[in-house]
C-alpha cells in the first residue's frame, strides 16, 4: 500500500495538523486530546457513526468551531475563518434541486467570496469559473439550470465551487449522500482525479467505506471522542473499531468489500440510510454507532488518535 505523493507537493509537507486538540460543542466533547497530521496530496476518507464529529472536525478546520484545547493548523498556520487555502462542501445542501439558476452562475456565485452576485464577474473571476468547470468536466452543465441536473451532476458543480481560488485542502462533507451507487462511484472518481491532478489534500467524509476504498490513501475514523488515522489495514480492524464504537466490532472482507459488523448488524449500512440533504448536525437520529467496513484483516492496531503518518504499511 503506498501513498502516492503528488507532484507539485513538496514531499510530506503537512496540510492539516491537529496538536492535542479537544473539540467541544455545548457540554459534549466531540474530540479529545487528538493529534494527527495530514499531508499534501493525501486523499483521506473520514468515517465514523452519526454524531462522531466528522462535520464538527471540518468546521474546526474552517475556524468555525474553536478548539477548546490544542491547536489546529492549516499549512502551518493556526486556523482562520475564510481561509482561501481551503475549499469546503458543506453537508447541508438543501434546496439546490429546485433552483432554476444556471450551472455556471451557480458556480460563479461562490467565486471570489461573495463579492459578486450573479453574472457580472470581473475577467479574472470568470476565468476561474471556467477553469473549475473544465476541471470537473462540468462545462456542458454550465448552461443548464440546476433543477434539471441529476444529483451527480449537481455534485460536480458543487465540487467546482470548492475549487475556486486554488485551495490546497478540500473538505468535502458527505458528498455521496443521496446518490445511488453509480453516481457515488462517479463522484469518488471525479474527486480522485481532480485531487491527483492538482496535488491537493482531500478530507472526504462518508458513511460507507466501500465506495472510497480504491480512492483513499488513509482513513480517519472518528468515534467516542477518539480519532484513528492510518491505512485501511491499520484502522479498519476489530481492536481499533471496537474502541471507537465502544462495543465489539467485527470486520469482514468479502469480495474486496469490507463490512463492519456489530453482531450480525452492518453498522454502516444501518447508520445513515435516512440521511437527506437537509440533515445537518448529526442530531441523535442515528443509532449512535454504526458503520460497516471490513478491510483490515491483519495489521497493527495502531490506534490512532496520534500522529498521522502511517501510510505505507
Ligand atoms: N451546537 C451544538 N451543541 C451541542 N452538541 C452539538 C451541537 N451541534 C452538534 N452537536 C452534536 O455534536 C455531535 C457531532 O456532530 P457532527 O455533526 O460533527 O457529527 P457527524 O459525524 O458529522 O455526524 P453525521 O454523520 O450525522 O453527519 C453530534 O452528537 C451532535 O448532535
Ligand atoms: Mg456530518
Amino acid at each position: 500500500m503506498n501513498t502516492p505523493r503528488r507532484q507539485g507537493s513538496s514531499g510530506t509537507s503537512p496540510v492539516l495538523e491537529l496538536d492535542r486538540v479537544t473539540l467541544e460543542l455545548g457540554d459534549r466533547t466531540i474530540l479529545r486530546d487528538t493529534s494527527f497530521t495530514i499531508n499534501q496530496g493525501e486523499f483521506i476518507g473520514v468515517l465514523g457513526p452519526n454524531g462522531a464529529g466528522k462535520t464538527t472536525l471540518m468546521r474546526s478546520v474552517l475556524g468555525l468551531v474553536p478548539a477548546a484545547n490544542g491547536t489546529v493548523r492549516v499549512l502551518g498556520e493556526p486556523v482562520v475563518r475564510g481561509n482561501p487555502s481551503i475549499g469546503y462542501m458543506p453537508q447541508t445542501r438543501s434546496a439546490l434541486a429546485g433552483r432554476r439558476v444556471r450551472g455556471r452562475d451557480f458556480v460563479a456565485m461562490a467565486a471570489d467570496g461573495h463579492r459578486w452576485g450573479l453574472p457580472h464577474a470581473d475577467a479574472k473571476a470568470r476565468a476561474d469559473v471556467d477553469r473549475v468547470l473544465e476541471l470537473v468536466g462540468g462545462s456542458a452543465l454550465a448552461a443548464r439550470p440546476l433543477s434539471e441536473l441529476s444529483g451527480g451532476e449537481r455534485q460536480r458543480l458543487l465540487l467546482a465551487q470548492c475549487l475556486l481560488g486554488n485551495p490546497r485542502l478540500l473538505l468535502l462533507d458527505e458528498p455521496l449522500i443521496s446518490l445511488d451507487p453509480h453516481h457515488q462511484k462517479t463522484v469518488v472518481e471525479l474527486v480522485k482525479r481532480v485531487q491527483q491532478e492538482l496535488g491537493i489534500a482531500v478530507l472526504f467524509s462518508a458513511h460507507e467505506l466501500n465506495p472510497l476504498l480504491h480512492a483513499l490513501d488513509r482513513v480517519l475514523y472518528l468515534g467516542n471522542g477518539v480519532a484513528a488515522l492510518g491505512t485501511v489495514d491499520e484502522v479498519i480492524t476489530k481492536p481499533v473499531l471496537s474502541r471507537l464504537y465502544g462495543s465489539t466490532i467485527d470486520v469482514m472482507r468479502v469480495n474486496g468489500r469490507i463490512f463492519v459488523m456489530s453482531g450480525d448488524f452492518d453498522v454502516e449500512k444501518h447508520d445513515h440510510e435516512h440521511e437527506d440533504d437537509d440533515h445537518q448536525h448529526g442530531e441523535p437520529h442515528g443509532h449512535g454507532h454504526s458503520h460497516g467496513h471490513a478491510h483490515g484483516s491483519k495489521e497493527t492496531h495502531h490506534h490512532a488518535s496520534r500522529d498521522g503518518h502511517t501510510h505505507d504499511v
